[in-house]
């Protein structure tokens, strides 16, 4: 397994290796007039080249918060930071802003959730592609960074690029234009590329497409990705690891297998029991547990999933209430954050899994199919662009 949960700096387990992206204790919290919001209370993942992590969670969870730290992307706001984020061995923390400002669109680099918001209306797709090369190719002629450009819109399965290539977002359908943000992230050769809900606005087909474009690009460009979603279905697609935030924190960490069919904290096994069966395959957002996450500013004391969890009665002399269980090794390369004793909590959770029982296999089994429909999902996505490029002939 190259993902891993690594332990704390300065540990033995670092001492021997660095992975490509080591994130250790991140905590990233902002002071308001409420009081301190927490977003990202002491993350820790490391990830290798040629490798996915994906990082699910309900909304405020902390995920984009700590994808945007990777980038530097806090540093314009008043973010208190603190732990470490290195990049192939560089201190992303402490690098002056230019340096970082080198580095994002350019060994790193992020696909967005809305194209259209991320893609200018004014400017060709061209022209926007061509800039987000020659920033950091500035000796580099113009004709050869739309020659580039062309050859990514191709690669990314944008039919006739050369022509394609000149129009403006708003001449293309909605998945194709998801491509072009794809072309524009993988413009520079990113080592490292962070998908932020990159398939939430499209639908399943169109998704399952552009999540086997990512991974045949990851394949020919060996890049690492981080893949931020609401929908285990993705997870299952494509990530090597999962990491399962809540509250600001990790509360799960190990591989995809692992995770579906030996979840080991009631948050995860909350997550998978809410995901739909395959004959009910849809794009859903998470929101599988009664009540909601708590306040980042006022967290609950001893375990943060305590208002929420059925199991509190279970564990001994309130502990849960009193105590914040560590992230500990439930068993070789996976860790939760629970205090049941990880040899007693497949009877524990035994019930809820036998309810989500076939989920796991429904959840990979809907992963399969929908990569099965992609080949449809092309020709559908080139009736909407034919649909979308005919008003304009007609004018
Ligand atoms: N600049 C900021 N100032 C104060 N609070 C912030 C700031 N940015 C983010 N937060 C808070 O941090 C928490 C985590 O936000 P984040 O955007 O990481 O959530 P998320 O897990 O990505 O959620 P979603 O799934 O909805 O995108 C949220 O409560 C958010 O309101
Ligand atoms: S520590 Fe307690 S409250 Fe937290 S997840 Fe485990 S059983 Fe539930
Ligand atoms: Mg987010």
């Amino acid at each position: 397994m190259s993902v891993t949960a690594t332990q704390p700096t300065g540990s033995a387990a670092n001492a021997d290796h660095e992975a490509f992206l080591e994130v250790d204790d991140l905590r990233v919290h902002f002071p308001t007039d409420d009081g301190v919001v927490k977003s990202v209370d002491g993350i820790t993942f490391s990830l290798e080249k040629g490798q996915t992590l994906g990082i699910v969670g309900e909304s405020g969870s902390g995920k984009s918060v700590t994808s945007q730290a990777v980038l530097g992307l806090h540093r314009r706001t008043n973010a208190k930071m603190s732990g470490r984020i290195a990049l192939d061995g560089q201190d992303l923390l402490t690098l002056p802003e230019a340096e970082m400002r080198h580095l994002r669109g350019n060994k790193m680099a992020m696909v967005f959730q809305d194209p259209l918001s991320a893609l200018h209306p004014y400017y060709t797709v061209g022209s926007q592609l061509i800039e987000a090369y020659r920033v950091h190719h500035k000796s580099t002629a113009k004709k050869v960074a739309k020659s580039r450009a062309v050859d990514l819109l191709g690669r990314v399965g944008i039919p006739n690029p050369k022509r394609r290539v000149d129009q403006y977002p708003h001449e293309f359908s909605g998945g194709m234009r998801q491509r072009v943000m794809i072309a524009m992230a993988l413009m520079n050769d990113p080592e490292l590329l962070i998908a932020d809900e990159p398939t939430t606005a499209l639908d399943v087909t169109v998704q399952a497409q552009i999540l086997d474009l990512m991974k045949d690009l990851q394949r020919e460009f060996g890049s690492a990705i981080i893949l931020i979603t609401h929908d285990l279905g993705v997870v299952a697609d494509i990530a090597d690891d999962v990491l399962v935030m809540y509250a600001g924190r990790c509360v799960e960490q190990g591989t995809v297998d692992d995770l579906f069919y030996q979840p080991q904290h009631p948050y995860t096994v909350g997550l998978l029991g809410s995901m739909p069966r395959l004959d009910q395959v849809r794009q859903t957002r998470l929101d599988p547990i009664p009540g909601n996450p708590p306040s980042l500013i006022n967290l609950p004391s001893g375990c943060k999933f305590n208002p929420r969890c059925p199991y509190t009665e279970l564990v001994p002399d309130r502990l849960c209430f009193t105590e914040e269980p560590a992230l500990a090794e439930a068993f070789p390369g996976h860790r939760s954050r629970c205090h049941i004793p990880p040899e007693e909590r497949s009877v524990v959770f035994a019930e809820a899994l036998s309810k989500r029982g076939d989920r796991a296999d429904s959840i990979k089994g809907a992963a399969d199919d929908r990569s099965r429909r992609t080949a449809e999902t092309t020709r559908r996505d080139d009736a909407d662009d034919r649909a979308v490029r005919e008003p304009e002939r007609g004018a």
